[in-house]
């Protein structure tokens, strides 16, 4: 059977109603029970609100793993894997997998953020050499002068032209969430520029439809998988 692709949206970790302080506390303590001691470090680094959304979201793709490979969630070391650090015991960032008894399991990763939102794209089980990434973006964030001349290639330019207010912002999205999402599959990242990568129509990159994801519909995604 041809590997799948499972995605999965998180929502954002403040919810209303519930009491900051209580919830902070808990997300503390669920972390420091099962996240790897490198990951910590990197949250110790962080401000209080991204800390928490990186804590949130680490448990949360930490927890998708377990049930995808049908292990316990402490059972999995994160090993992630950078193209300027490498990859190794205190590597914390970059690409995502995880060790199962010191053996790699069985399983791509791809893990985005935005607007509180975490989406989560697994393949388990994938053919040797397959690689995923995944992306999601808030198109408000994307209302400034000079976004189509650094981030976008000439075809592209030409594509969003004809747009305007909220159509131009969701048109700038979903480009800019393609080219995360593949820069993320090769694992390149930002290090490619990305006015240099045309994303119009490449094979096995999508957008990704809010009601199949569970994102919010203000929210644009896109999924690579080669
Ligand atoms: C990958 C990148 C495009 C992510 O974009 P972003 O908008 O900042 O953040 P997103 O929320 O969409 O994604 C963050 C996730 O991308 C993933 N990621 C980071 N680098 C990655 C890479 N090289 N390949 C695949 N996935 C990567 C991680 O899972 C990260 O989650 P984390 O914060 O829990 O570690 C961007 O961070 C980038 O270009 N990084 C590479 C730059 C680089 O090589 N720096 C050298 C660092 S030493």
């Amino acid at each position: 059977m041809a590997p799948q692709l499972v995605v999965r949206a998180c929502p954002p970790f403040r919810v209303p109603g519930r009491d900051p302080a209580e919830a902070v506390a808990e997300l503390e303590r669920d972390a420091s029970r099962v996240l790897d001691p490198p990951e910590l470090e990197r949250a110790r680094a962080m401000m209080p609100v991204p800390r928490q959304d990186f804590l949130a979201s680490r448990l949360a793709q930490r927890l998708f793993a377990a049930e995808l490979l049908e292990v316990r969630a402490q059972d999995l070391t994160a090993t992630y894997s950078c193209p300027r650090c490498g990859s190794g015991p205190g590597v914390a960032h970059g690409r995502p997998g995880y060790t199962l008894d010191g053996t790699p399991a069985p399983l791509l990763l791809s893990l985005s953020r935005a607007a509180g939102w975490t989406l989560l794209a697994a393949v388990p089980e994938p053919r040797p050499g397959q690689r995923l990434g995944a992306d999601v973006e808030d198109p408000r964030r994307l209302d400034f002068e000079g976004f189509d001349a650094v981030a976008l290639t000439p075809a592209e330019r030409r594509a969003v032209a004809s747009l305007s207010g909220d159509e131009l912002l969701r048109g700038r999205a979903r480009l800019w969430a393609r080219k995360e999402a593949y820069l993320k599959m090769t694992g390149e990242g930002l290090r490619r520029p990305a006015e240099t990568l045309d994303v119009l129509d490449r094979p096995g990159l999508v957008d990704l439809d809010p009601a199949a994801s569970g994102l919010p519909v203000g929210l644009v995604a896109a999924v690579s998988v080669g």
